[in-house]
């Protein structure tokens, strides 16, 4: 039986070592590991371990790890895969806390029973296991370099947990070139027990980690990371970069909620929905890191471009636009405010312009006022060079006003020019001022800054708990009866009326329908129902009715019944002759409006998740759609909604009054909890959801549901 191991504290500040394989050899790994934790001036009882004994750098090695006289935190096991398991095994006896386990050669190459095997043991011997397949780690809190990388880290407020190894090694020493301190580094290699959830629990409450950064490659335990994140985010900022942005790594699946967008735009989406901030590439991710980590929280949204120079200060402000920065456009207080800075011919509205004749005065003047002014919030400051004025001169002022505004407002430079320009760039950047040749790279770290600002002002939505949440509308019996009926039956998709009625059970308004088994029964049902109505074939061997011309939309009157009825029977009969037809479905036709498309589907990395777009016939061209992870709040569906482009079109467009956007919210909270209770479901989707004018609500149209056993 799973334990809930000891405390993750030990992982990251263990009072004593272990170091199994061990070696004095210079170019091994167990030599490496050992070098390291002392060159760290790892403060705890360090213990090499191998069977030779002697000596490694000073230390007496034992034999075996019952030799150890005092408890041992954590253990580093850097011995080849076939004996991991028995080293675990003298860990346990010794009451070891966690396992570092630096090892290949386990589900990465296939070997995933030996992995579930060292893992199940450990976890009952209340032991966690980092790795395996990792690099170590790292952690300034120690502190303690408990990594085969180098041993040149240097402290900080940088917190990374990497699942690549080579491209953490990699990192690391790329935090060394661009002046990065960390916190810790931790590699996870294949996550066979301790994953991303579980570090950050830890790095969410530790101080000195003031940004946590996240290679992902791929996602275990997708719902808890949900959860951790969700939390992280509104005490500090997460970064992530994960690999698969490609078209290969698309999902393959039968529902539009799974084919309308690959595993990376439900990736993006629910990072969005955490408050994450997806970085494009390790430089970005970098460069936000370390802005992150050293720039005062802005007081609010207004920022200002201070420039020599119009194109430049035109490229800052449509990057601002890009990453969601917003600048400040109070005409007449900017004008109050620049006036005695910016020459005539100059500009006050932002971007401020002070023109290409701007000398090193101009600019101290037009920074001071900006840093003296309580509604400017935030400064992006750029630099063309001119030949009135040198780079040094530039240089100086900025480190002037950067060292003197540093702690009252975030502050941010790009400066553009020939090779003194780029020394003086390189200067500043050592002397910490956050400075960029690229203007769209300076202010995407305003975007992070901004993107953390809202995140640390949210509230915390909430989303219904799984166990108060409130199912009274919900007819759970009806929809067990069709849904295990089908299950039975060795079907894996509902009939369209079962789905229907299973919709309908879960709260959400179907066309009035009924079936017919003849002819007769159709013009009674049409005449019951009233004109105009639908007819559908209803077989459980025909999948996609329309295709073969097994649907009638439009039916006026009894005649029209009658040939529809006909036409029905004739198209199936050539089209699909092995089918067994039970007979046709008539429907209440549902009058036009604003089509969309919902849905909801148990992903493979992140558990039920729900989508939304625009629907009809462009649906699949356009896949203008967006996914959240539930359990999901109200506000958070709202949101997900308004990130589609096509958004607007509920607002009403041209004249045209704004649709029901709550009826659309109220609808997919109901195929939210209708995924979470049903767990035969496995996809599902309304489409089209017709959306009326507000106060009118919306009808759902067809109903798709796949179901399988194997999720309950
Ligand atoms: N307890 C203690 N020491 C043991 C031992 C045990 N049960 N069994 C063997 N050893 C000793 C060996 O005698 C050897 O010491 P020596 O150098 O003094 O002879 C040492 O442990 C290492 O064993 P060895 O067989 O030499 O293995 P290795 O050093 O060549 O390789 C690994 C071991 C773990 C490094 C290797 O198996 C491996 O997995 N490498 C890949 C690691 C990696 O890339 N991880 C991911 C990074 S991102």
């Amino acid at each position: 039986m799973k334990k809930n191991g000891p405390d993750i504290r030990y992982l990251f500040e263990p009072r004593s070592v272990a170091v199994i394989g061990a070696s004095r050899k210079r170019q091994k790994i167990g030599f490496k590991i050992v070098e390291n934790i002392l060159f760290s001036k790892y403060p705890g009882r360090v213990y090499p371990v191998n069977p030779a004994g002697g000596e490694i750098l000073g230390l007496p090695v034992c034999a075996s790890l019952d030799d150890i006289d005092g408890p041992v935190d954590m253990a580093v096991l850097a011995v080849p895969a076939k004996f991991v398991f028995q080293a675990v095994e003298d860990c346990a006896r010794k009451g070891v806390k966690f396992l570092v386990l630096i090892t290949s050669g386990f589900s990465e190459v296939g070997n995933i029973e030996e992995e579930r095997k060292i893992v199940d043991f450990a976890r009952d011997h209340d032991m966690r296991v980092l790795g395996p397949n990792i690099f170590g780690v790292y952690s300034s809190m120690a502190p303690i370099n408990a990594t085969f990388g180098t041993r040149e880290v240097s402290p900080g407020h940088v917190a990374i947990i990497t699942q690549s190894g080579a491209l953490g090694l990699a990192m690391i020493g790329k935090t060394a070139v661009e002046n990065i301190g960390l916190s810790a580094i931790v590699s996870v290699g294949n996550k066979a027990d301790i994953n991303e959830a579980d570090l950050l629990g830890y790095l969410a409450a530790h101080e000195d980690s003031r940004v946590i950064l996240m290679y992902i490659e791929g996602i275990k335990d997708g719902d808890k990371l949900v959860d951790v994140l969700q939390k992280t985010t509104r005490i500090k900022p997460v970064v992530v970069i994960k690999s698969g942005r490609s078209k290969a790594g698309a999902l393959a699946a039968a529902s539009h909620t799974g084919s309308l967008a690959g595993a990376d735009e439900i990736f993006s989406d629910i990072m969005k929905q955490c408050g994450v901030l997806r970085a494009e590439s390790i430089q970005e991710a970098f460069s936000w890191c370390k802005f992150l980590a050293t720039s005062p929280p802005p007081r609010g949204e207004n920022a200002v471009i201070i420039t020599n120079g119009g194109g430049i200060g035109v490229m800052a402000a449509d990057a601002s636009e890009k990453y969601g920065v917003h600048l400040y456009d109070d005409v007449e207080t900017m004008k109050e405010i620049f006036a005695d800075a910016v020459p005539a011919f100059g500009s006050v509205k932002n971007p401020v312009d002070i023109t290409g004749g701007a000398t090193a005065t101009e600019y101290d003047r037009a920074l001071r006022a900006a840093l003296k002014n309580d509604d400017i919030h935030s400064i992006i400051c750029l630099g063309c060079e001119t030949a009135v004025f040198s780079g040094a001169e530039l240089s100086e002022t900025a480190r002037t006003i950067f060292s003197e505004g540093r702690e009252a407002k975030p502050m941010i430079f790009s400066f553009v020019g020939g090779p003194h320009m780029d020394s003086s760039i390189a200067e500043l950047r050592s002397a910490g001022v956050p400075i960029y040749s690229d203007v769209y790279e300076a202010v995407s770290c305003f975007g992070a800054l901004y993107a953390n600002y809202r995140n640390l002002k949210r509230e915390m939505a909430t989303p219904p708990a799984k166990a108060d949440k409130d199912l009274a509308h919900i007819d759970l019996a009806a929809i067990e009866r069709i849904v295990s009926g089908a299950i039975e039956d060795g079907r894996k998709s509902l009939i369209s009326y079962e789905a229907a009625e299973v919709v309908e059970a879960a709260g959400v308004r179907m066309p009035a329908r009924q079936i017919a088994r003849n002819l007769d029964g159709a013009i009674a049902a049409g005449e019951q129902i009233g004109y105009p109505v639908v007819m559908k074939v209803v077989s459980k061997d025909i999948l996609h009715k329309s295709d073969i011309g097994g649907v009638a939309l439009d039916l006026l009157n009894r005649d029209e019944i009658i040939d529809a009825y006909g036409a029905i029977m004739h198209n199936c009969r050539t089209r699909k002759p092995d089918a067994v037809i039970e007979g046709v479905e008539i429907a209440e036709m549902v009058r036009e409006g604003l089509e969309i498309i919902i849905g909801a589907r148990r992903d493979p990395s992140f558990g039920p998740i729900v989508m939304f777009g625009l629907g009809g016939i462009y649906v699949e061209v356009m896949k203008d759609v967006s996914f959240r992870a539930l359990p999901v709040a109200r506000d958070e569906v709202q949101a997900m909604m308004e990130q589609i482009r096509s958004y607007p079109l509920l607002l009403g467009v041209r004249g045209e009054k704004r649709k029901d956007i709550e009826g659309v919210v109220d609808t997919i909270m109901k195929l939210s909890q209708l995924i979470e209770t049903c767990r035969y479901i496995t996809d599902m989707e309304i489409n089209p959801l017709v959306v009326y004018e507000q106060g009118e609500g919306v009808r759902a149209v067809d109903a798709r549901i796949l179901i399988s056993k194997a999720t309950r």
